[in-house]
């Protein structure tokens, strides 16, 4: 298959492509860093911009677009409105009749941060979300607008961890550097999610455009665990000090900008039943993040740039 990939640069969309590359045809777009060394073709381009984002589907031809690329830092959202709601909220949705137009599947990526947490329990693709903030909101929107003009067009809600460019676009790479540091760092107590490994997720979302699953699903992992706990299984995994990560409650961190939902764990039944298979728990994909650690993945996404 041939795969277009937005936001190639992004944490997911470059874990995506190097993943993809060693079955399939990968090219990536990718806007302020042009990457370099890579196995797959890169393209720069501004999809603020309309015209580039409805030119994309006739210039590449793509059997499959998955659509990465978003203003995906929530502080920045908060300070820039217009251009969250444009990349997060109108861009889905020009590219989606574009794919429409065409026939080309495209999978567009949501997130956990739909709901606001106040439930208890897990959430499922039919309870009603209520976005806290401005990232939240416009990739509500995001969704919204890809699912109006695209029925075959498939909507996954994620949540995810991996190594990225930056060396600090996940959390978990935020702790595993912090700690190899010696340095101490803050662990919500009180904020429970259910992040899956990007190369998991990877995985999962190539069988659902093979299984041809199109509407709205979450794609995370089954398992759930708080922010601070995240952190000291990854302490415990890499043989670092957990002592140096502080318990601090989400409520009581003056230092965020967003406002951010405490219950962020999305129940992945229903791709599930339709993959007939379980999505990994918290330490299979904490296991696969430390092997590819070991065997070099970190440092080679690093030297990308
Ligand atoms: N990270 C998470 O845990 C998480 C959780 C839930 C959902 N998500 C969703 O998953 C998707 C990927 O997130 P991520 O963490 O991989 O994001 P990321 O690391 O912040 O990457 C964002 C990507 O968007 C590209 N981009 C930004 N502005 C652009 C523009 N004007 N034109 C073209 N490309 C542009 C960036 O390109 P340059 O860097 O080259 O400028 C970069 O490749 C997003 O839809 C996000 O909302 C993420």
């Amino acid at each position: 298959m041939r795969i277009l990939i937005s936001g190639a640069s992004g944490l997911l969309g470059l874990n995506l492509g190097l993943r993809f590359t060693a079955e399939h045809t990968s090219i990536g777009l990718v806007h302020s860093h042009p990457l370099k060394e890579l196995p797959f073709s890169i393209n720069i381009v501004d999809l603020n911009e309309e015209k580039n984002a409805r030119a994309l589907i006739d210039r590449y031809k793509p059997d499959v677009f998955i659509h990465c690329a978003a203003l995906a830092d929530v502080d920045v959202c908060e300070k820039d409105p217009t251009r969250a709601r444009q990349l997060n909220a109108e861009l889905p949705g020009w590219l989606a009749e574009e794919c429409e137009r065409h026939a080309v599947k495209l999978v567009h990526i949501s997130t956990d941060a739909v709901f606001d947490g106040r439930k208890e329990g897990k959430y499922q693709e039919q309870d009603t979300p209520n976005p806290l903030g401005m990232y939240a909101q416009t990739k509500l929107e995001g969704e919204r607008n890809v699912l109006q003009v695209n029925s075959a067009a498939l909507v996954a809600r994620v949540n995810f961890y991996g190594f990225s460019l930056s060396r600090k676009r996940s959390l978990a790479e935020t702790f595993l550097h912090t700690l190899q540091n010696g340095k101490t760092m803050y662990g919500f107590t009180d904020v429970i999610f259910s992040p899956l490994y990007v190369i998991d997720l990877a995985e999962v979302l190539l069988k659902m455009v093979e299984k041809q699953l199109s509407g709205l699903y979450h794609v995370t992992s089954p398992e759930s665990q708080s922010k601070y706990a995240f952190g000291v299984n990854i302490a415990q995994r890499f043989g670092l000090d957990q002592s140096l990560i502080q318990p601090i409650l989400v409520t009581e961190a003056t230092f965020l900008t967003a406002p951010r939902s405490q219950n962020l764990v999305l129940d992945p039944g229903k791709v599930q039943r339709a993959l007939k298979m379980n999505l990994p728990n918290q330490q299979e994909g904490l296991d696969r993040f430390y092997q590819d650690y070991e065997n070099g993945f970190a440092q080679r996404i690093y030297s990308l740039q």
